[in-house]
């Protein structure tokens, strides 16, 4: 029996298969949890889903950590637990997401095959006693996850309660790396089929360089720590193999749950964003449907700005269809160095902003707090202060306010802007001896966005190889790492009249890190009409002053910025100079810069701007690119998404003044507000800390009625 999940055939870049629309069947927003009930005496499941019925709760994810339970000893298998509980759930209408166990093998695998243990950088084999898979490489690990995962999926994949398969968890967390002789000979096997000959690698490596010349593929190891700086090429391969190797191992276990449940979509839990062991690009691809992990850095007080990267980021390697929230947080976590309580209102909107980028499915780690256990902690939808807190008011009026969403369901985000962001930039610039220690394409990605953010444009990611012609504004924030096949595309985009952004120390190496040659971003000559002679990075708190005539928003006054990390020795090779430094390493040459190239602009920024300086660059970026931002309250987030007959705004106010959305023309002034039923016209409040969802009918005729209240 199926889910009511259909397989639309969309054409994906490798034809493979990806439903569009209700990516979860015809069910409105999903919402529950991770349950892990096995942790709890059977007595407590009945009140379990009494209660998740209570909260509004319609999926849970089951099993995920119950390898040890489910085949207490090899090829000896135990599902009576697991018959029981998903028969539970499925009488209460409540639908599952069952985990294979993979991420966490049980003792007897690791006894019975200890060399699959996974060996750290520095040479250490790790133990058992957490959690964490075995060496992705290693043939038995692959045998024993496909048994299970084929197990489970002959039992239940009919099972009309089956509504989604969560493979493994978290692919590259805890560990991602394997330096074990495992893994050695199977990166020498991934060389052989990526560079045939020897001499290829020789060549792709630059081994002549410090005399690391290889004459037998037997030579030929991991990137281990070693007395001094390890060939980069060498470890940017090790990253390549990484995820290819954990990619493998998903992929083993799909087709082997594919093969026995054709009719329910298969996913696994990214961690888009922090996590730079997995190229999401390529992941996304192989997946039904998207389904992404969040947590907020509790340390960073605008971390809803990081939660909405994630939720844009999550979205874009979706290629724009609506994905599931699998994980984030009622509350507090437990693993950060201090773990903030969330406020009052902040999980909703938290989770509001996530349905606003895209997310059609809101669900928590975890549902019941656990007793015991390295995560004891962490907050819950049902914590250990019970029933009469806080913590489950919120989670039950969260449940209620999104079962009113139904038909926001299947509704499509649309961006002006994209972000360029590309895993393998990322690998090879993380790697030592960069110019600088403070270079740090993750700060710079974020700091753009977040300006992007304040002037209330919706972006997505894009990778720098693909299609860009639907945005009005490409920004390149660190793209250290560029192809010759990237920079053309970028180029292209340009010449057809887009808007790029480029940011500094972008365009630098190809793909096996060796400097392009002509100059530092020479790729990019045509579009940004420079290259950069030297780079000048400052000391560290050292700044440099920008003096830009003309750059006052208010007027046409003179502007003057200070940059800090990094200035560069500009070559002009046609770029008109709109800004220059004043003072520092550049004095006097180019800071800012914008080259017309086709139909089109390219603009240069040479030095690091915090997000508020960053204001007036976009500013100008944007009239270059026809974009006009709405102007409204900095800390007021609208998002909208698109359905068939209507358009959905998301409004979070994270400001502690109300805030106004004016509707402008659109569905003639009126709209409905979907959570209280109320009509809108003209224009909707948004209470401080507060939310609301709005539909505005494409044409105000076809807005259903609603209820006066
Ligand atoms: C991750 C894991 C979960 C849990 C949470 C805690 O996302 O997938 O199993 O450990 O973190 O925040």
């Amino acid at each position: 029996m199926s889910s009511g999940f259909t397989l639309a055939p969309v054409p994906t870049l490798d034809g493979s298969r990806a439903p569009q629309g209700r990516v979860l069947g015809d069910r409105g927003i999903s919402y529950g949890g991770d349950y892990n009930p096995e942790q709890w005496p059977e007595e407590v499941w009945a009140q379990d889903v009494a209660l998740m019925r209570e909260a509004g709760v319609n999926l849970v994810s089951i099993g995920i950590f119950s390898w040890a339970l489910l085949e207490p000893r090899q090829g000896a298998y135990d599902f009576g637990w697991l018959d029981r509980l998903i028969e539970l759930l499925h009488a209460h209408d409540i639908r599952v997401d069952l985990g294979t166990p993979t991420a966490s093998p049980p003792a007897w695998f690791f006894a019975a095959y200890p060399h699959t243990r996974v060996v750290t950088r520095e040479g250490t084999t790790l133990g058992f006693g957490s959690r964490g898979m075995a060496s992705p490489s290693s043939p038995e690990y692959r045998r024993a996850s496909v048994a299970i995962a084929q197990q489970l999926a002959r039992r239940y994949g009919q099972h009309p309660a089956l509504a989604l398969w969560h493979v493994h968890n978290e692919y590259g967390a805890p560990v991602s790396e394997d330096y074990s002789p495992t893994s050695a000979a199977a990166f020498r096997t991934w060389l052989q089929a990526r560079y045939g000959a020897l001499s290829a690698l020789n060549d792709a490596w630059g081994t002549t360089f410090w005399g690391q010349r290889y004459g037998e593929w037997e030579h030929v190891g991991v990137p281990a720590v070693a007395p001094s700086v390890v060939n980069p090429a060498q470890r940017l391969d090790f990253a390549r193999f990484t995820n290819d190797q954990l990619l493998a191992c998903f992929i083993a276990e799909r087709d082997a749950i594919r093969a026995e449940s054709p009719h329910v979509p298969i996913t696994t839990n990214f961690m888009a964003g922090p996590c730079p062991a997995v190229d999401l690009w390529r992941w996304a691809r192989e997946v039904d449907i998207v389904a992404n992990d969040h947590y907020l850095t509790a340390a960073d007080e605008r971390g809803h700005v990081g939660l909405a990267l994630a939720a844009d980021l999550t979205r874009s390697v979706a290629a724009g269809r609506p994905w599931v929230l699998m994980e984030h947080s009622t509350s507090g976590v437990n693993w950060q160095p201090r773990n903030v309580a969330k406020r009052a209102g902040e999980m909703a909107r938290n989770a509001f902003t996530h349905v606003g980028r895209g997310a059609d499915a809101v669900l928590f780690f975890q549902w019941r707090a656990s007793r015991s256990g390295a995560e004891k902690f962490h907050s819950a939808m049902l914590p250990h202060a019970g029933t009469s807190s806080r913590v489950w008011r919120e989670v039950c009026a969260l449940g209620a306010d999104l079962g009113r969403l139904d038909e926001v369901v299947g509704s499509e985000v649309r961006a002006d802007v994209a972000l360029l962001w590309d895993w393998e930039s990322f690998w090879a610039q993380d790697l030592e001896w960069r110019p600088s220690a403070d270079l740090s394409h993750r700060e710079r990605s974020e700091a753009f966005y977040d300006r992007l953010w304040r002037d209330g444009l919706t972006v997505d990611m894009a990778h720098p190889e693909a299609d860009l012609s639907a945005y009005r504004l490409v920004v390149a924030p660190a793209s250290y790492l560029l192809t010759q096949a990237a920079a053309e595309n970028l180029t292209r985009y340009v010449a057809d009249g887009g808007t790029l952004l480029v940011s500094y120390f972008s365009g630098i190496v190809d793909e096996h890190d060796a400097v392009h040659p002509g100059g530092f971003g020479a790729p990019l000559r045509d579009a940004l009409g420079l290259t950069v002679e030297e780079f000048l990075p400052l000391r560290a708190g050292e700044q440099a002053r920008l003096g830009w005539p003309g750059g006052d928003p208010s007027g046409d006054g003179p502007l003057e910025l200070v940059g800090d990390v990094w200035t560069d020795d500009v070559t002009l090779d046609g770029a008109e100079v709109v800004a220059t430094y004043l003072d520092g390493p550049a004095a006097g040459g180019p800071a800012l810069t914008r080259n017309t190239h086709g139909a089109g602009a390219g603009w240069y920024l040479s030095t690091r701007l915090d997000a508020e300086a960053l204001a007036p660059v976009l500013a100008a970026v944007y009239r270059d690119a026809g974009i006009t931002p709405a102007g409204l309250p900095e800390e007021l987030e609208v998002v909208r998404r698109h359905g068939a007959g209507a358009e959905y705004v998301i409004a979070v106010n994270h400001g502690e003044a109300a805030a106004t959305v004016p509707l402008g023309g659109a569905g003639q002034g009126l709209a409905d507000d979907l959570i209280s039923g109320q009509r809108v016209e003209h224009a909707f409040t948004v209470a401080p800390g507060g939310v609301r969802v709005v539909r505005i009918a494409h044409d105000a005729d076809d807005a259903a009625p609603t209820a006066p209240s």
